[in-house]
């Protein structure tokens, strides 16, 4: 399976953000990854679906839009208008996840499920397979920046193998605090999409840094294939 590198704008250099969008597809990103906060979910406020779409006019790469709201189920509409090839909602501000979850395929995109460090993975259990994704946040969400939490292993794990098991289509994305050796470990688990944001933009070539990402991610997976001696 391959490994996809999503970089997160939120640590981009926001004045020339189209100039930062084509410098990492130049790189080799397979994604470009939108942080949107409104100061409720999360402490932190970042752009909303106009910005949104001043970014799409830019990327050739598909929009993965990470949604830290609450009543994510508003915006849905608005954000597949701005140009989201995927929508992520959390568990924890959605209700009425399932019915969230048909909106926005509905209304085209694909659809994924965000958990916080403390959420169980049972929480995305009977959804499974109404969704297209499953990020599991390895940080707190709502800053760049920090460090990886090491007990979210187990939970990608755990999502990973479900989704194998029930031979799902669904594809398991983390983010926050990846680097090239956290990568690894991520995909030892089971991700196959990464999330980075320092680990790109605080590098001085985005190509290296990416392809440094691609490479622990990589790695990683292949420990996972490994069948271990017993
Ligand atoms: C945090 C955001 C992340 C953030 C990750 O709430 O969801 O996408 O940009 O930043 P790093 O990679 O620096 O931890
Ligand atoms: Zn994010």
């Amino acid at each position: 399976m391959t490994i996809e590198i999503a970089p997160s704008l939120l640590s981009c250099d926001l004045s020339r953000i189209g100039e930062e969008i084509r410098a990492v597809e130049a790189g080799g990103a397979d994604l470009i990854h939108v942080d949107v906060m409104d100061g409720r979910f999360v402490p932190n406020l970042t752009w909303g679906p106009p910005v949104v779409a001043a970014m799409k006019r830019t990327a050739t790469t598909p929009l993965d839009c990470h949604l830290m709201i609450v009543e994510p189920e508003k915006y849905v509409e608005a954000f597949a208008k701005a140009g989201a090839a995927n929508i992520t909602v959390h568990a924890e501000a959605s209700p009425h996840l399932h019915r969230t979850l048909q909106q926005i395929r509905s209304a085209g995109c694909t659809a994924g499920v965000a958990l916080n460090p403390h959420t169980p993975p049972e929480m995305v259990e009977w959804v499974l397979d109404s969704l297209d994704l499953v990020l599991v946040m390895t940080v707190n969400p709502g800053f760049g920046g920090q460090s990886f939490i090491e007990s979210c292993l187990p939970k990608i794990e755990r999502i990973a193998s479900a989704v194998q098991r029930r031979k799902l289509r669904v594809r398991v994305e983390v983010d926050g605090g990846i680097t090239a050796e956290t990568a690894s470990r991520v995909t030892a688990a089971g991700a196959t999409v990464l999330v980075a944001g320092t680990a790109v933009f605080g590098k001085k070539s985005y190509a290296d840094a990416i392809a440094a990402l691609r490479s622990g991610g990589e790695a990683g997976r292949r420990s996972r294939d490994t069948p271990r001696e017993p």
